[in-house]
Protein backbone atom coordinates (compact mmCIF):
# COMPACT_ATOMS: atom_id res chain seq x y z
CA UNK A 1 0.00 0.00 0.00
CA UNK A 2 1.21 3.21 -0.77
CA UNK A 3 1.94 6.06 1.44
CA UNK A 4 3.57 9.02 2.84
CA UNK A 5 5.27 9.62 6.03
CA UNK A 6 7.08 12.19 7.48
CA UNK A 7 7.76 13.07 11.49
CA UNK A 8 5.89 9.72 12.65
CA UNK A 9 2.95 10.79 10.52
CA UNK A 10 2.08 8.27 7.90
CA UNK A 11 -0.95 9.80 5.06
CA UNK A 12 -2.02 6.64 3.70
CA UNK A 13 -2.69 7.47 0.27
CA UNK A 14 -4.03 4.24 -1.26
CA UNK A 15 -6.19 5.28 -3.80
CA UNK A 16 -9.13 2.57 -2.66
CA UNK A 17 -8.63 4.30 0.90
CA UNK A 18 -8.85 7.95 -0.75
CA UNK A 19 -11.71 7.27 -2.85
CA UNK A 20 -13.86 5.59 0.59
CA UNK A 21 -12.94 8.70 2.45
CA UNK A 22 -14.51 11.17 -0.17
CA UNK A 23 -17.44 8.65 -0.24
CA UNK A 24 -17.74 9.05 3.57
CA UNK A 25 -17.31 13.40 3.61
CA UNK A 26 -20.48 13.59 1.28
CA UNK A 27 -23.11 15.25 3.06
CA UNK A 28 -25.87 12.92 1.66
CA UNK A 29 -24.27 9.44 2.24
CA UNK A 30 -26.45 7.31 4.45
CA UNK A 31 -25.73 6.32 7.80
CA UNK A 32 -25.52 2.59 6.31
CA UNK A 33 -22.92 3.89 3.66
CA UNK A 34 -20.91 5.70 6.14
CA UNK A 35 -20.64 2.61 8.64
CA UNK A 36 -19.79 0.47 6.01
CA UNK A 37 -17.05 2.44 4.39
CA UNK A 38 -15.92 3.15 7.92
CA UNK A 39 -15.40 -0.76 8.83
CA UNK A 40 -13.39 -1.11 4.85
CA UNK A 41 -11.29 1.62 5.88
CA UNK A 42 -10.12 0.64 9.18
CA UNK A 43 -9.48 -3.21 7.94
CA UNK A 44 -7.49 -1.21 5.35
CA UNK A 45 -5.66 0.80 7.53
CA UNK A 46 -4.70 -2.33 10.33
CA UNK A 47 -3.07 -3.66 7.21
CA UNK A 48 -0.74 -0.52 7.02
CA UNK A 49 -0.35 -0.11 10.64
CA UNK A 50 0.61 -3.77 11.36
CA UNK A 51 3.06 -3.68 7.76
CA UNK A 52 6.08 -3.95 10.15
CA UNK A 53 5.45 -6.36 12.47
CA UNK A 54 8.29 -8.88 12.94
CA UNK A 55 8.17 -12.35 11.36
CA UNK A 56 9.91 -15.48 12.40
CA UNK A 57 10.22 -18.39 10.46
CA UNK A 58 8.56 -21.83 11.49
CA UNK A 59 9.11 -25.03 9.96
CA UNK A 60 5.35 -26.15 8.52
CA UNK A 61 4.52 -29.12 6.90
CA UNK A 62 2.73 -28.54 3.03
CA UNK A 63 0.98 -31.77 1.40
CA UNK A 64 3.85 -32.03 -0.55
CA UNK A 65 6.78 -30.91 2.14
CA UNK A 66 8.30 -29.52 4.96
CA UNK A 67 9.38 -26.09 4.58
CA UNK A 68 10.04 -23.00 6.81
CA UNK A 69 7.51 -20.06 6.20
CA UNK A 70 6.92 -16.63 7.33
CA UNK A 71 4.81 -16.18 10.98
CA UNK A 72 4.05 -12.79 13.17
CA UNK A 73 5.94 -13.20 15.86
CA UNK A 74 7.06 -11.22 19.57
CA UNK A 75 3.98 -8.80 20.75
CA UNK A 76 0.38 -9.83 20.34
CA UNK A 77 -2.09 -6.54 19.47
CA UNK A 78 -4.58 -4.85 21.23
CA UNK A 79 -7.30 -2.06 19.72
CA UNK A 80 -8.08 0.48 22.00
CA UNK A 81 -11.05 2.64 20.19
CA UNK A 82 -11.89 5.82 21.86
CA UNK A 83 -15.65 5.69 22.25
CA UNK A 84 -17.50 5.98 20.61
CA UNK A 85 -16.54 6.90 17.28
CA UNK A 86 -13.41 4.72 17.55
CA UNK A 87 -15.72 1.47 17.41
CA UNK A 88 -16.49 1.96 13.37
CA UNK A 89 -12.95 1.35 12.79
CA UNK A 90 -13.07 -1.94 15.35
CA UNK A 91 -14.57 -4.71 13.33
CA UNK A 92 -12.57 -4.28 9.96
CA UNK A 93 -9.41 -4.61 11.91
CA UNK A 94 -10.64 -7.80 13.97
CA UNK A 95 -11.82 -9.27 10.56
CA UNK A 96 -8.20 -8.80 9.52
CA UNK A 97 -6.65 -9.52 13.78
CA UNK A 98 -9.25 -11.88 15.12
CA UNK A 99 -7.22 -13.13 17.87
CA UNK A 100 -6.05 -9.16 18.73
CA UNK A 101 -7.57 -7.98 22.51
CA UNK A 102 -9.57 -4.76 22.61
CA UNK A 103 -9.61 -1.87 25.42
CA UNK A 104 -11.92 0.51 25.28
CA UNK A 105 -11.61 3.58 26.47
CA UNK A 106 -14.54 6.21 26.90
CA UNK A 107 -13.83 9.80 26.53
CA UNK A 108 -16.34 12.76 25.75
CA UNK A 109 -15.32 16.19 24.75
CA UNK A 110 -16.56 18.52 26.94
CA UNK A 111 -19.23 20.80 24.35
CA UNK A 112 -17.48 24.23 25.86
CA UNK A 113 -14.25 23.36 26.95
CA UNK A 114 -13.50 20.68 24.27
CA UNK A 115 -11.46 18.76 27.15
CA UNK A 116 -11.75 14.97 27.20
CA UNK A 117 -13.80 13.80 30.34
CA UNK A 118 -13.07 9.85 30.91
CA UNK A 119 -16.08 8.11 31.65
CA UNK A 120 -15.00 4.46 31.23
CA UNK A 121 -11.69 2.42 30.66
CA UNK A 122 -11.28 -1.57 30.51
CA UNK A 123 -8.16 -3.18 28.79
CA UNK A 124 -6.33 -6.29 29.09
CA UNK A 125 -3.99 -7.04 32.11
CA UNK A 126 -1.22 -7.91 30.34
CA UNK A 127 -1.48 -4.68 28.13
CA UNK A 128 2.46 -3.60 29.09
CA UNK A 129 3.27 -6.65 26.78
CA UNK A 130 1.48 -5.68 23.47
CA UNK A 131 1.30 -3.49 20.89
CA UNK A 132 -2.01 -0.61 21.51
CA UNK A 133 -3.39 0.47 18.24
CA UNK A 134 -5.59 3.20 19.42
CA UNK A 135 -8.09 3.87 17.28
CA UNK A 136 -10.74 7.04 16.67
CA UNK A 137 -11.14 8.22 13.23
CA UNK A 138 -10.65 11.92 14.12
CA UNK A 139 -8.15 13.90 15.67
CA UNK A 140 -9.22 16.99 16.25
CA UNK A 141 -7.91 18.96 19.13
CA UNK A 142 -5.70 16.15 20.08
CA UNK A 143 -7.59 15.97 23.37
CA UNK A 144 -9.26 12.90 23.46
CA UNK A 145 -6.65 11.22 21.80
CA UNK A 146 -3.76 12.34 24.47
CA UNK A 147 -6.02 11.69 27.16
CA UNK A 148 -6.13 8.28 25.90
CA UNK A 149 -2.74 7.50 25.57
CA UNK A 150 -2.02 9.37 28.61
CA UNK A 151 -4.53 6.80 30.50
CA UNK A 152 -2.78 4.21 28.72
CA UNK A 153 0.17 5.06 29.29
CA UNK A 154 -0.53 4.96 33.44
CA UNK A 155 -1.91 1.02 32.85
CA UNK A 156 1.69 0.40 31.57
CA UNK A 157 1.35 0.57 28.07
CA UNK A 158 4.83 1.04 26.23
CA UNK A 159 4.14 0.11 22.88
CA UNK A 160 1.49 2.25 21.00
CA UNK A 161 0.34 3.73 17.59
CA UNK A 162 -2.18 5.71 16.82
CA UNK A 163 -4.63 5.19 13.92
CA UNK A 164 -7.03 7.75 12.14
CA UNK A 165 -9.52 8.84 9.39
CA UNK A 166 -8.95 12.44 9.07
CA UNK A 167 -6.72 14.17 10.99
CA UNK A 168 -6.47 18.35 11.94
CA UNK A 169 -2.78 20.13 11.94
CA UNK A 170 -3.82 20.99 15.46
CA UNK A 171 -4.59 17.46 16.82
CA UNK A 172 -1.45 16.51 15.13
CA UNK A 173 0.69 19.00 16.59
CA UNK A 174 -0.81 18.37 19.95
CA UNK A 175 -0.12 14.35 20.07
CA UNK A 176 3.14 14.69 18.34
CA UNK A 177 4.20 17.14 21.25
CA UNK A 178 2.81 15.31 23.88
CA UNK A 179 3.57 11.67 22.98
CA UNK A 180 6.66 11.75 20.13
CA UNK A 181 6.94 8.18 20.85
CA UNK A 182 3.45 7.65 19.22
CA UNK A 183 3.25 7.50 15.45
CA UNK A 184 0.41 8.57 13.67
CA UNK A 185 -1.58 7.10 10.57
CA UNK A 186 -4.20 8.88 8.97
CA UNK A 187 -5.94 9.02 5.60
CA UNK A 188 -5.80 12.77 5.03
CA UNK A 189 -4.81 16.10 7.00
CA UNK A 190 -7.32 18.67 6.12
CA UNK A 191 -6.88 22.29 6.68
CA UNK A 192 -8.14 23.57 9.82
CA UNK A 193 -10.49 23.66 13.23
CA UNK A 194 -13.08 25.38 13.36
CA UNK A 195 -13.84 27.23 16.87
CA UNK A 196 -16.42 24.28 17.67
CA UNK A 197 -13.59 22.15 16.90
CA UNK A 198 -15.09 20.59 13.64
CA UNK A 199 -12.30 19.77 11.04
CA UNK A 200 -12.57 21.67 8.08
CA UNK A 201 -13.77 20.74 5.49
CA UNK A 202 -14.21 16.89 7.69
CA UNK A 203 -17.23 15.20 7.14
CA UNK A 204 -19.19 16.29 10.33
CA UNK A 205 -19.53 14.32 13.63
CA UNK A 206 -17.90 11.11 12.76
CA UNK A 207 -20.01 9.48 15.88
CA UNK A 208 -23.17 10.86 14.58
CA UNK A 209 -23.09 10.20 11.00
CA UNK A 210 -22.00 5.99 11.74
CA UNK A 211 -25.19 5.79 14.31
CA UNK A 212 -27.32 8.06 12.93
CA UNK A 213 -28.12 10.46 15.85
CA UNK A 214 -28.30 13.72 14.66
N1 LIG B 1 -15.09 14.82 16.02
C1 LIG B 1 -15.85 14.60 14.93
O1 LIG B 1 -16.63 13.66 14.88
N2 LIG B 1 -15.72 15.44 13.89
C2 LIG B 1 -14.88 16.48 13.89
O2 LIG B 1 -14.80 17.21 12.89
C3 LIG B 1 -14.09 16.70 15.04
C4 LIG B 1 -14.22 15.85 16.09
Amino acid sequence: MASAKTDGVTVVDHPLVQHKLTLMREEHRSTQGFRRLLNEIGMLLCYEVTRDLPLEQIEIETPISKMMAPKIAGKKLVFAPILRAGVGFLDGMLELVPSARVAHIGLYRDPDTLVAVEYYFKAPHDIADRLVIVIDPMLATGNSATAAVERLKERGAKDIRFVCLLAAPEGIAHMRGEHPDVPIWTVAIDEKLNDHGYIVPGLGDAGDRMYGTK
